[in-house]
């Protein structure tokens, strides 16, 4: 009887992500570390990471806190990492922030900061993970995870919708450019998943009856972190070997309703 394999399995496999912190990259960390990954966890809140480690299944996890606005650095850290813990399988960028706002209210710092996060560090990730050295041989992955705010207009998301569209012309021109090194990039683009993103804005921002409007726009309703992460596994591992500049859309029907 021959052994059943797993075409999901990252045994093996070194990943970083980015936003591990909360949310969506924490729950990619756990779904990762399941699936046999080492993972190298990153965002800022040092203890907040050590709170995912302590959720993930064993391995020679790694924590590396770093501010992903500091580009000119992002070379030189992400070269460390990997001299010190081996080449880089993949690489996923979780990290974001959101800001909801009209047009004239919005100051130009904000704005600068909120690029500076969601789309230049992806630019910046992407070019320190192109490194020989820094990647790994066998085929190497970029998932960016963009956002169907990305695809659809919606008032006062102006700057975080750019920011998200930017991610996917970002993704399929990598794709591209990279394919000599064999390098895949894809994006995922999630609607309304529940973490701590979008519970500050339903509690801040927004009444039941919008919570409501936004729930019922969901045909699958409103979604969870592990609806994203298996997304952004399967990209990685060996189901995605054929994929690259593509957008994976998971967002419960949003986008077809
Ligand atoms: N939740 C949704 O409904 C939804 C829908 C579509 C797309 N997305 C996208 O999915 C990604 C994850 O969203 P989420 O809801 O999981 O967000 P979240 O819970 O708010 O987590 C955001 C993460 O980004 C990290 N981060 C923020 N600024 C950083 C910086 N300057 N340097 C390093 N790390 C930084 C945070 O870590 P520290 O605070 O430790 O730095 C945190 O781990 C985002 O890109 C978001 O735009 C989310």
């Amino acid at each position: 009887m021959s052994a059943i394999v797993n075409p999901m399995d990252l045994t093996g496999q070194r990943v970083l992500v980015t936003g591990a912190s909360s949310g969506i990259g924490r729950d990619t960390a756990v779904l990762l570390s399941e699936l046999g990954a080492e993972v190298i966890l990153v965002g800022r809140n040092e203890e907040r990471l050590v709170e995912t480690l302590d959720l993930m299944a064993p391995g020679n996890h790694h924590i590396s806190a770093f501010d992903l606005r500091c580009h000119d650095e992002t070379g030189s850290w992400m070269k460390k990492i990997a001299s010190e813990r081996g080449e880089i399988n993949g690489l996923v960028h979780c990290a974001g922030i959101s800001e909801i706002c009209a047009v004239r209210y919005l100051e130009i710092e904000s704005v600068e900061n909120l690029l500076s996060i969601n789309l230049t560090a992806a630019v910046s990730l992407a070019k320190a993970f192109r490194i020989k050295g820094v990647r790994s041989k066998q085929p190497p992955a970029i998932v960016f995870l963009s956002s169907v705010a990305s695809l659809g207009g919606t008032a006062g998301q102006s700057c975080y919708a750019a920011s998200k569209a930017g991610l996917l012309g970002l993704s399929r021109a990598l794709a591209v450019e990279f394919s000599r090194e064999k390098i895949r990039v894809n994006s995922v683009v999630p609607g309304w998943v529940k973490t701590e993103m979008t519970e500050e804005i339903m509690d801040k921002l927004i009444s039941e009856q919008q919570v409501a409007a936004v729930d019922a726009k969901h045909p699958l309703g409103i979604g969870n972190p592990r609806d994203v992460s298996h997304a952004i596994a399967f990209l990685l591992a060996e189901t995605g070997q054929w994929i690259t500049g593509s957008s994976l859309v998971v967002d419960g029907g949003y986008l077809a309703a």
